[in-house]
């Protein structure tokens, strides 16, 4: 059921989208439905140019024959549609889980607005279920783990924090990088953490997403909902 609801928010996303607009096309299994229907519609006639959140989402707009440029070239964007691992109620995410966090933060903060698409099992109280994606740079691996667990209990948080893939064969992100995944189950502070891990050598990003997005259609048994940020 869920992909289906996916699939429903992501048609609601594309019904936002206007002639000449430059979009930026996020990363995961929700904005995929999001790139097909956006296909569909190109190949009626709608004129839009998009920038990819990732190497993935680059191969699947580009058989869909949608027309793809970059942020070099496009860096002011009119709307990003993307995914999110978690949604809380002002609209903070997490995000992250597919491993592109880094270049669809970039693309939602060169976008004027952004749009979550997702159905109704991402929405939380509190920020953390999902374990919280730390993007980090493979040289000095075990001194910024070690960093970033400090941070953690600095801030009273704590769990356990594994590199994705495991330490023989790491995934790997589009940069060039690694993901450290923090299960620390709830974030009381999430703009607090979000200020703190950005602040060690050899984080590059981290799956907060706070202040970047202002709207979400959120699919579930009832259809889609629209959801504005409460702050
Ligand atoms: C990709 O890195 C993620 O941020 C995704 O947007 C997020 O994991 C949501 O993925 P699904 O749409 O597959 O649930």
């Amino acid at each position: 059921m869920s992909d289906a609801w996916k699939r429903l928010a992501a048609e609601k996303a594309v019904e936002d989208v206007r002639p000449g607009m430059k979009l930026g096309i996020g990363t995961g299994s929700t904005a995929e439905h999001f790139v097909r229907a956006l296909g569909a519609r190109v190949r009626e006639g709608l004129d839009v140019t998009g920038v990819p959140t990732s190497e993935r989402t680059h191969q699947l707009a580009s058989e869909e024959g949608i027309r793809l440029s970059t942020l070099d070239e496009m860096p002011e964007l009119d709307l990003t549609v993307d995914g999110a691992d978690e949604i809380d109620p002002e609209m903070r995410l997490i995000k992250g889980g597919g491993g592109a966090l880094l270049r669809e933060k970039i693309v939602a903060a060169a976008s004027k607005q952004m749009i979550v698409i997702a159905d109704e099992s991402k929405l939380v109280d509190v920020l953390g279920r999902f374990p919280l994606p730390i993007e980090v740079v493979p040289f000095g691996l075990g001194a910024t783990t070690l960093a970033v667990r400090d941070c953690l209990s600095g801030l009273g948080l704590s769990g356990q924090l594994t590199i994705r893939g495991g330490d023989e064969h790491p995934f790997v992100t589009d940069g060039g990088h690694f993901i450290l995944d923090a299960e620390l189950g709830r974030i009381p502070d999430a703009d607090a953490l979000a200020d703190k891990l950005v602040a060690i050598p050899g984080v590059v990003e981290h799956g907060l997403f706070i202040g970047l997005a202002a709207k979400a259609y959120v699919a579930g048994a009832d259809g889609v909902r629209t959801i504005v940020a409460s702050r």
